[in-house]
């Protein structure tokens, strides 16, 4: 059940305590978004809801539960050292779930509701906004097909949601395995949107490599089973000898935001030679210095070790190097404002 969040509402007594370290996981705190898209009155203005004890009420015939029709996005909210609130490229994520909406043919909210809607939710759980460098709030925009249908078509009553839960890093692990039996997206497929359904199907190959002492499944395509993807849930890149940072070209994996900003740090502020195109895992098993995977959830961390056809590959000398520490530390700096944001990536609160 759904209750309007008011002066009155209960306040969650959660005290945050940011010197336990913090997971990655789902909370409940004092109120999040509830916007709905009917073919009648189109978006309904959105309204902040009690988060705490919150249930959906879904008809059985809800698309989202036959046939999928769900798309999501991650952004953070983090304080710097001044106490400022800020946001990283958060128009990008609302233009992102626009256009994955489009692949799904659902209706998403416009840009600037989208932004109100993650604004409103940070300022209403302020409390639960990490201190400087403690942590960060994870912001969870929702959009499905909660109009009933039968047969597979587009549902005609939407669903948008937004909630925050005050998080650590998620992954973090240095060794990815790379599963031959499976993939995560094919050519013109949904590889490119940030659908539930690719998420869903990443379950079983991060089980297995999990199994294997990984953090996740680096994936090939789908075609040639040869050119690096992606991780589950993060992008991929590599530093060659030659100090190339490489990528795989867009198509089947995620524009990830943070990737984008990866490219233009690594192009505008270090001068690197940067390059999107094919890689192909016998390059990186043989020509990489570095690995590293990179997300809004996961930050940007090391890749040491990929296990490729059950053999074990150190990745240059097997340690997290210098240069994806460097791009790292750049990116948490502009996130920060502790260093120039040349492109207004950044938005106060
Ligand atoms: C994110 O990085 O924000 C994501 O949505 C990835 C998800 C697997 C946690």
């Amino acid at each position: 059940m759904l209750r309007p969040f008011t002066d009155q509402s209960p306040r969650q007594q959660l005290q945050p305590g940011w010197d336990d370290a913090l997971t990655f996981s789902y909370c409940e705190l004092d109120a999040m978004w509830v916007a709905r898209w009917t073919t009648e009155a189109g978006w309904e203005p959105g309204q902040l809801f009690e988060h705490a004890g919150a249930t959906l009420e879904l008809s059985p015939g809800a698309n989202v539960l036959h046939y999928g029709q769900t798309t999501f996005e991650g952004l953070k909210a983090r304080r710097t050292r001044e106490d400022k609130i800020v946001l990283f490229r958060p128009i990008d994520n609302a233009r992102r779930m626009r256009q994955s909406a489009a692949r799904l043919l659902m209706e998403a909210p416009p840009v600037n509701d989208f932004l109100d809607a993650a604004l409103a939710v940070v300022r209403t759980n302020i409390k639960w906004v990490p201190g400087y460098q403690k942590g960060s709030f994870y912001i969870r925009p929702l959009l499905f097909g909660s109009g009933p249908v039968l047969g597979v078509q587009p549902a005609k009553e939407y669903t948008f949601l937004v909630y925050g839960c005050p998080v650590g890093q998620y992954m973090g692990g240095d060794s990815v395995v790379v599963l031959s039996s499976a993939h995560r997206a094919a050519p013109h497929g949904t590889g490119a949107v940030k659908v539930a359904g690719n998420y869903a199907s990443s379950l079983q190959p991060q089980k297995a490599a999990k199994a294997m002492d990984c953090v996740d499944a680096l994936y090939l395509d789908a075609r040639e089973d040869r050119y690096i993807e992606e991780l589950s849930g993060a992008n991929f890149f590599a530093i060659l000898y030659d100090g190339t940072l490489v990528t795989p070209a867009l198509g089947s994996i995620l524009p990830g935001i943070t990737r984008a900003s990866i490219l233009t740090v690594a192009k505008e502020i270090f001068h690197w030679n940067v390059v999107e195109r094919l890689v192909p895992i016998e390059e990186v098993l043989t020509d990489a210095v570095e690995a590293f995977y990179s997300g809004t959830a996961a930050v940007l961390s090391p890749v040491t070790r990929i296990n490729y056809r059950g053999v074990d590959h150190a990745i240059g000398d097997g340690n997290p190097g210098p240069r994806a520490a460097m791009l790292r530390q750049a990116l948490n700096e502009i996130q920060l404002q502790e260093r120039p944001d040349y492109w207004g990536w950044v938005v106060e609160l």
